[in-house]
């Protein structure tokens, strides 16, 4: 018998709701097989069938709700949906004696509510607390409000361009993706050029190291190869995405905040 107890509570009603639901589906699948004569097989079927639809609509609304706030978990929560739903799909009792029918059932049963108490203790409960790595956080800000701005949207751009990549309902990304890499480019740049105009406006004495590092920095979004961008999307984008989110955190956290720093001693 499964218990749904407060270790699994998500803290997002309707999960929960619909988590609470799932273990009584199984707990009653359970009952129905343990006094089960033969005219029992058809309840025992019934539920299960409904195990199946209801676990289903419970990923499809769980699965949404991750995408609604970008939560980094879930294409792995995708995956082990699949995975539950891969294994309900075998369900095949057609045709069995009624020994092999309990025998099957329980199997399934054993398996599914293992899933789901694990799954939901172990992946559930941490819906929403994980920060995506693209969200615009306090610690990147370097105290100048242009260059805070455009940094945000350099991170939302990224984002989007996260988005895509896991969004499993388009297969075609390629045009989606050559969009979001040329508002990059461009993006970058126009912020690049701003930012080196302020640091020209307070005398910056390390402007020089910052055109080096800009400049290094448009040379690889320059040979950024879209030939490749066909064969291997996913691959060929997680790895770039990861490529330019490290740099741009790298090249703020270490350089661009010196920038406000001095912006702040030179005012005072
Ligand atoms: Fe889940
Ligand atoms: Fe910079
Ligand atoms: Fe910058």
């Amino acid at each position: 018998m499964l218990k749904f107890t407060d270790d699994c509570l998500t803290g997002i009603k309707e999960i929960d709701q619909e988590h609470q639901k799932l273990f009584d589906l199984v707990n009653s699948a359970y009952k129905e097989l343990n006094d089960s004569e033969t005219d029992k097989r058809i309840v025992c079927i019934d539920l299960l069938r409904e195990l199946q639809f209801y676990a289903s609509t419970h990923f499809e609304h769980e699965e949404a709700y991750m995408q609604k706030i970008n939560d980094p978990e879930l294409p792995r929560q995708k995956l082990a949906h699949a995975s539950f739903t891969a294994r309900m799909n075998t369900l095949n009792l057609v045709g069995l004696s009624d020994e092999n029918f309990k025998k099957a059932t329980i199997e399934l049963l054993d398996y599914l509510s293992r899933w789901l108490f694990n799954h939901v203790i172990g992946s559930d409960t941490l819906i929403g607390k994980s920060q995506s790595p693209f969200a615009f956080t306090e610690k990147y800000l370097v105290g100048v409000q242009l260059i805070d701005e455009e940094h945000k949207r350099l991170f939302e751009i990224m984002e989007q361009a996260n988005q895509v990549i896991h969004d499993e309902m388009s297969f075609d990304k390629y045009d989606e993706i050559i969009d979001i890499i040329d508002e990059l480019r461009d993006y970058t740049e126009f912020h690049f050029s701003d930012e080196e105009n302020f640091m020209k406006s307070i005398n910056y004495p390390d402007l020089d190291k910052q055109l080096l590092a800009h400049s290094h920095f448009v040379e690889k979004l320059n040979e950024i190869d879209l030939d490749n961008v066909d064969n291997d999307q996913q691959g060929y984008l997680n790895d770039l995405l990861a490529f330019l989110l490290n740099w741009l955190t790298n090249h703020i956290m270490k350089m661009d905040k010196k920038i406000g720093a001095f912006y702040l001693n030179q005012k005072q």
